[in-house]
């Protein structure tokens, strides 16, 4: 039992809504706002492919499309052994909002690592560079 159980658990069940009929990699996000709220997130897939969308970005444009601001986790699960990370792009929009946030990689089987954004994305690019 941890304090992140709730987010896996959310990511699992976000993972089941997956549209990936191309990679058949299927993919749960859950981002914790800080006002409590969970939102889920899954890869949605496109016969272009280039169109994909990873389950982590589904995450953060359905939160902040509903209003949410402040983060603070966000989990990512998908069915391998090797737990895995978020890809560039999303290490991008998960700094853009949520910042040095936690990030918890999870399988199927259980296996948990949490590691923080500022060691995921060091150096970043973002509003201080402007
Ligand atoms: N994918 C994600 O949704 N999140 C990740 O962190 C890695 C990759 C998706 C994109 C694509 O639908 C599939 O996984 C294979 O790359």
């Amino acid at each position: 039992m941890s304090e992140y159980d709730h987010l896996i658990f959310a990511a699992k069940q976000a993972r089941e809504n997956a549209h990936a009929p191309y990679s058949n990699f299927r993919v749960g996000a859950a981002l914790r706002a800080t006002s409590g709220r969970i939102f889920g997130g899954c890869n949605v897939e496109n016969a272009t492919y280039g169109l994909t969308l990873c389950a982590e970005r589904v995450a953060i444009f359905k939160a902040v499309s509903e209003g949410e601001r402040g983060f603070d986790a966000i989990a990512v699960l998908t069915d391998t052994d090797a737990l895995t990370a978020p890809c560039g792009a999303c290490r991008q929009l998960i700094w853009e909002f949520c910042g040095d946030v936690p990030v918890i990689l999870s399988n199927l089987k259980g296996q948990v690592e949490v590691l923080q954004m500022r060691n995921l994305f060091p150096k970043p690019f973002d509003a201080s560079s402007l």
